[in-house]
C-alpha cells in the first residue's frame, strides 16, 4: 500500500499564522502536525508516500525533505489551486499506480495511529473504507448517514447533519476511488469533494466500509484544536532534561528540556516541552504549554499554550493562558510613557485582554 497525503490548502482558520506558513507544519509538541501523518504510516508499514503541495510547497519540501529521517520515501505532486480534496487524488494517480492506499489529510491528528485500521483495509474486501468519529459541531464537517454499518449517504458540510458523525480525513482507497474522482463534479464551494467520491462508490455498489473511532481524533484547523492535540501529544511524552537547569529552578511532573536550552530561577510544572537553545528566566511554565526553539521567555507565566520558534515574551504583567504565539512574535510588557496597550497585529490576529 502506498500513503498520499495532502498538503496544501491555505488555512484561512489558523490565519494569521498561515499567512507565512503551511498549517501543516504548526507544531504539536514542538513537531509539526504533518510528521505525525507521516509517521503514523511509517508505523504501520507503508513507506512510499506522496505529498500533494500548493503554495507552501517550497515550505513542505524544506521540512520533510526526501523522507529517509522518516524512514519513508518521499515525492511531491504539485497541486495548482485548491481544487478540492478529490483533486489530490486525481492527480496522484501515475505515483499510486496499481496500489491500494491510504489517503491522509496532513492537518488530521489521531493519536491511535493507524495500523489497526491499515492491517484491516489490507486483509479485506472492501473498496474503501472510512473512519468516522462523534463531534458536536457535524456541520463543519463530511457527514454520514449509517443504517447499521452499512453506509447510506455522505454530505459535506451539511446545513442539517443527517448525524454527529464526522468523516475523519484518513480514508482507504483501492483502484476504483479513480473511477469516483473522475465521475463527480464541483461542489456548493467549487471543489471536487472527496466526500462526494464515495458517495460515488456507495451508489455504484461497491463496498464502503465504515468504522466509528472510540480514541480521540483532531482536525487541527483551528488554534483550540491545536491546543487540544498539543495536550494529547504532551500527556503522552517521557520527560527528560538535556538542557541545563540552575538550582534555584523547580521542575515538576514531565518536563521536556531540550539540548541547549536554559531554565534560570523558574518553575516548569509538567507536562511541559522546552525546544533547543530556548531561555527560560524568572518565569512560570504551566502544564501543557510547548515552547518551540530558541525562544526567551522572562518574568512572564504562561500555560496551556504553544509558543512558536524565536518568539519571545517579557516581563508581561498577566498569565498568558489558551494562547498560540507564532514565529518571531513579541509579547512584552511596555516601559515607555505614556502607558497605553501597543499593538502591532497581524490581520486576523485576535488579542484578550483580562
Ligand atoms: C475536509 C473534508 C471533510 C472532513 C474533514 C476532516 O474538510 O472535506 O469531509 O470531515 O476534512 O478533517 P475541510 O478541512 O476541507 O473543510
Amino acid at each position: 500500500m502506498k500513503g498520499l497525503i495532502l498538503s496544501g490548502g491555505k488555512g484561512t482558520r489558523l490565519r494569521p499564522l498561515t499567512y507565512t506558513g503551511a498549517k501543516q507544519l504548526v507544531p504539536v509538541a514542538n513537531k509539526p502536525v504533518l510528521f505525525y501523518a507521516i509517521e503514523s504510516l511509517v508505523a504501520a508499514g507503508i513507506t512510499e508516500i506522496g505529498i500533494v503541495v500548493g503554495d507552501t510547497k517550497d515550505q513542505i519540501i524544506a521540512a520533510v525533505g526526501d523522507g529517509a529521517k522518516f524512514g519513508a520515501s518521499v515525492c511531491y505532486i504539485q497541486q495548482d489551486a485548491p481544487r478540492g480534496l478529490a483533486h489530490g487524488v486525481k492527480i496522484a494517480r501515475h505515483f499510486i499506480g496499481n496500489d491500494r492506499f491510504v489517503l491522509f489529510l496532513g492537518d488530521n491528528f489521531l493519536r491511535e495511529g493507524i495500523g489497526r485500521f491499515v492491517d484491516r483495509f489490507r486483509s479485506g474486501e472492501a473498496n474503501a473504507q472510512i473512519l468516522l468519529y462523534h463531534v458536536p459541531d457535524p456541520q463543519n464537517f463530511g457527514v454520514a448517514e449509517l443504517d447499521g454499518d452499512r453506509v447510506v449517504r455522505l454530505v459535506e458540510k451539511p446545513k442539517t447533519p443527517p448525524s454527529d458523525l464526522a468523516l475523519v480525513g484518513i480514508y482507504f482507497f483501492d483502484q476504483t476511488v479513480f473511477q469516483a474522482v473522475e465521475a463527480i463534479r464541483p461542489s456548493f464551494r467549487g471543489e471536487l469533494e472527496i466526500t462526494d467520491a464515495i458517495q460515488w462508490l456507495v451508489d455504484a455498489g461497491l463496498r464502503v466500509d465504515a468504522e466509528i473511532l472510540t480514541t480521540p481524533w483532531i482536525d487541527t484547523g483551528k488554534m483550540e484544536d491545536m491546543l487540544e492535540a498539543n495536550r494529547l501529544v504532551l500527556e503522552t511524552l517521557e520527560g527528560g532534561v538535556e538542557g541545563e537547569v540552575d538550582e534555584t529552578s523547580r521542575l515538576v511532573g514531565k518536563v521536556i528540556v531540550a539540548p541547549g536550552a536554559r531554565i534560570v530561577n523558574s518553575h516548569l510544572r509538567g507536562p511541559v516541552i522546552v525546544g533547543e537553545n530556548t531561555e527560560i528566566v524568572n518565569s512560570f511554565i504551566g502544564p501543557f504549554s510547548a515552547i518551540d526553539h530558541d525562544c526567551r521567555i522572562a518574568n512572564s507565566e504562561i500555560e496551556h499554550s504553544i509558543v512558536l520558534e524565536h518568539a519571545v515574551i517579557e516581563n508581561f504583567p498577566t498569565r498568558i493562558e489558551d494562547s498560540l504565539i507564532g514565529r518571531f512574535a513579541e509579547v512584552r510588557h511596555a516601559q515607555a510613557k505614556p502607558v497605553a496597550t501597543r499593538l502591532l497585529l497581524g490581520d486576523h490576529s485576535r488579542v484578550g485582554v483580562p
